[in-house]
């Protein structure tokens, strides 16, 4: 409010030098024309004889000749450029409004552009961590903590391809993304809200940026299919079996294995700790943090866990659960049995930037139904919340009680425990 207020005082400053000007222009007029209607009325007995200052005007023939016919040809001529160039105008006005729209556009995406490019380039480096033209990639060497706050090791964390993120988020959502980051990984906040240095209107210019190297639906089709056949290790032709659960498991960590799209395709780099983790496993210390990796899928993360029975816990049915993997979840929405959406949940069979309820999204049907299958199942594998992943590194914790929040171990903050 405060530093509002010299804006205020200077609007009433200009208003007050507009509004003396103005007085003075209107008296200053009146008087003009006082003067003139003064000076211009007719001298004592002028129509008898001419002052020698002045010279006869046109006598009655040339006014009403040559002279009247002078006028009235001028009159039809600007007649006639009015007649002519308003329709005319009217009608380039429609097109010179779209062509300033796509300027702007265009405007607007350039500027995008150079945020989201490499720091060298002027830009905020996005690229850096989620490729060039935001085909995914990887953040470097994000710092993982222990339970003291103290350091455990750097991973590299994928970040998801942005060239499909308007197939499974609204605008809004990505918004909320760009404005507060996604807290606990490396993606910082950008917006002033959240802390970061972009401004609102460099946000908007980086959605415009992102809106323009969408690839369509058919095309991440294409490509989160090609994906889950090289990591079945199928042929590129070869039929994908949907009902084998295997298949179900691949989708629900689609990319993460090889690095495609940065892992955007999948549920685990939201459902599982760890999964975007890329795989460190040449490195001695990587088989050391299993506070950090090795979580059984679905087991809970920045999404939450999907192990206690989702049906009928959540979805009464299988086809509730299909339809909410569909659209995902939207702001303020309720889906499902208890659930209130918070938008952070993707569509994948539904782009929630069109209004018509068709298969638009990032996944086939079949993957749809595969993955909601998979997850359906999930608490039956007997790995519970707790236990370790098949093949991975135990990552059981210790059974928590009482003394683990009465006393403190370590030099950290003292816990409200102590306290009270
Ligand atoms: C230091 C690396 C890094 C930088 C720089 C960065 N991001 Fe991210 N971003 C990430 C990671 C990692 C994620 C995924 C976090 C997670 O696992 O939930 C992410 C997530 C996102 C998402 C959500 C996508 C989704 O599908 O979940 C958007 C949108 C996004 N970033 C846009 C941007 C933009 C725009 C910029 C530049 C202004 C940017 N990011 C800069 C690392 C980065
Ligand atoms: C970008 C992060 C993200 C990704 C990717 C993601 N989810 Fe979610 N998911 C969430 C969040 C967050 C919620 C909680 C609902 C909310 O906040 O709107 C959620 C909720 C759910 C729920 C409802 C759980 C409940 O108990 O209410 C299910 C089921 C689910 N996700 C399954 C999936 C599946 C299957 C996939 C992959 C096809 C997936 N999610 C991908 C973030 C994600």
């Amino acid at each position: 409010m405060l530093d509002l207020l010299p804006t205020v005082l200077a609007a009433s400053t200009v208003k007050s030098v507009g509004a003396v000007i103005a007085a003075i222009v209107t008296i200053g007029f009146i008087w003009y024309v006082v003067v003139n209607i003064r000076a211009g009325r007719a001298e004592v007995a002028s129509e008898i004889e001419l002052a020698p200052n002045r010279k006869p005007y046109y006598d009655d023939e040339g006014l009403e000749g040559p002279r009247l016919d002078g006028a009235l040809r001028w009159a039809v001529m600007m007649l006639a450029v009015s007649a002519i160039g308003l329709p005319l105008y009217w009608l380039a006005e429609p097109s010179r409004q779209e062509g300033a729209i796509e300027q702007f556009d265009r405007t607007f995406v350039g500027r995008g552009a150079r945020l989201f490019a490499p720091t060298e380039d002027g830009g905020y480096n996005c690229a850096g961590c989620h490729g060039p033209e935001g085909v995914g990639g990887a953040a470097p060497d994000f710092t993982l903590l222990d339970a003291e706050g103290e350091f455990d090791a750097t991973m590299d964390w994928q970040a998801p391809a942005l060239n499909t993120v308007l197939l499974r988020f609204s605008e809004d959502e990505v918004r909320e993304v760009l404005v507060y980051g996604r807290p606990g990984t490396p993606m910082p906040a950008w917006g002033t809200e959240g802390g970061g240095p972009l401004t609102t209107q460099q946000i908007d210019e980086l959605i415009a940026y992102l809106d323009s190297i969408q690839i369509t639906s058919e095309d991440a089709k294409e490509l989160a299919e090609k994906t889950l056949r090289e990591e079945l290790a199928l042929a590129e032709d070869a039929e994908i079996d949907y009902a084998d659960p295997a298949v179900g498991e691949a989708i629900f960590n689609l990319g993460l294995p090889s690095g495609t799209a940065g892992g955007a395709f999948s549920c685990a780099r939201c459902h599982t700790k760890g999964a975007s983790l890329v795989d460190g496993s040449q490195d001695p210390e990587f088989a050391e943090l299993s506070e950090h990796r090795g979580f059984p899928d679905g087991s809970g993360a920045f999404g939450f866990s999907l192990r206690y029975p989702l049906i009928p816990r959540q979805f009464l049915s299988a086809e509730d659960l299909l339809e909410f993997l569909r659209k995902g979840s939207v702001e303020n929405l309720l889906y499902g049995q208890r659930g209130v959406g918070s938008g952070r949940m993707p569509g994948f069979g539904d782009n929630p930037n069109t209004l018509e309820p068709v298969d638009d999204g990032m996944f086939t049907e079949e993957m749809l139904q595969a993955v909601a299958v998979y997850v359906a199942n999930l608490h039956l594998d007997g790995q519970g919340d707790t236990a370790p992943a098949a093949g991975g590194t135990p990552a059981v914790p210790p059974a928590v009680t009482l003394s683990d929040v009465t006393t403190t171990t370590t030099t950290a903050a003292p816990t409200t425990a102590e306290e009270s």
